[in-house]
């Protein structure tokens, strides 16, 4: 029997932040069963109470992306309750802020820049590493990158470290993507622009406002707009799709 005869089996990190969560209900709604990672345990009970009507079909793992051990917690826990995953979403990710805003790149501390890197890149790195070895088995998976619009233009509101770890995230979706081809497996990117959701709420609502009216759209998105794109890829329909960024940004940027 295939990955996708046996059902989806779907793993997604920082899936208590605010889009992680939409994520993770999309796929719930579409019938998958979701390995629902994050590293925060009172965030992870929350969206488990929020998605109750579908609890045997979720697991909660407390796990932190930027380290081996968080994702071989991830794995172990995934195969003792649905099976080898064949969806990854690489959803986990920081953009520290200080009073409101991005420092810098000249006044970034080390221990910074650490952190987002390794939450943002060595985070998607390790992940694809662990689980990819069971999408080549199965000859079959979908792997989804969240990036951002930071990689696009450098970043407006997220600090130097944030935009160079999002432009490395479409890197390892290229590179990944032309590795992985070969075996069913597609790597792509979504790279949201300012969603009215998550760690958009880290900077005042005024600049949040001022931002929106300079998007052609008219709007901030929604985790909705960012979670129905996650889902569309991470369907087995997208096999043609790879290697490639989606940019969810109402027209913020374009190419
Ligand atoms: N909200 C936006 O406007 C926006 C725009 C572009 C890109 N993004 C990207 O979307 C993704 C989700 O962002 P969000 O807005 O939902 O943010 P969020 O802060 O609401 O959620 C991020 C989640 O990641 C978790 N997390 C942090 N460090 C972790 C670690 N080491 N291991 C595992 N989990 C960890 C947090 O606990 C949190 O639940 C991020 O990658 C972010 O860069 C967001």
């Amino acid at each position: 029997m295939s990955a996708v005869q046996q059902g989806r089996v779907a793993v997604v990190t920082g899936a208590a932040g605010g889009l992680g969560t939409s994520i993770v209900e999309a796929l719930l709604e579409r019938g998958d069963r979701v390995v629902a990672s994050d590293v925060s345990a009172a965030a992870l009970e929350a969206l488990q109470a929020k998605v109750a009507q579908a609890s045997d079909r979720l697991v909660a793992v407390v796990a932190d992306v930027a380290e081996p051990s968080g994702w071989a917690a991830i794995r172990e826990v995934a195969l003792d309750r649905f099976g080898a995953p064949s969806i990854l979403v690489n959803n986990a990710g920081i953009s520290p802020k200080h009073d409101g805003k991005k420092l810098n790149g000249v006044d970034i501390p080390l221990n910074e820049w650490n952190a987002v890197v390794g939450v943002n890149l060595t985070g998607p790195f390790l992940g694809i590493q662990c689980l990819a070895p069971g999408m080549i088995e199965a000859n079959y998976g979908r792997i989804i990158n969240i990036a951002s619009v930071a990689a696009r233009y450098g970043g407006r509101l997220g600090g130097l470290h944030y935009a160079a770890t999002k432009t490395g995230v479409l890197g390892i979706t290229r590179a990944f993507a032309h590795e992985l081809a070969e075996h069913g497996i597609t790597v792509n990117a979504v790279a949201p622009g300012r969603i009215a959701s998550g760690m958009a709420a880290m900077v005042s609502e005024a600049v949040n406002a001022d931002y929106a009216s300079t998007i052609p759209v008219g709007r901030l998105g929604t985790a909705h707009d960012v979670a129905h794109t996650v889902r569309f890829l991470s369907d087995e329909d997208s096999s043609f799709i790879t290697g490639t960024t989606t940019d969810v940004n109402g027209g913020s940027h374009m190419q």
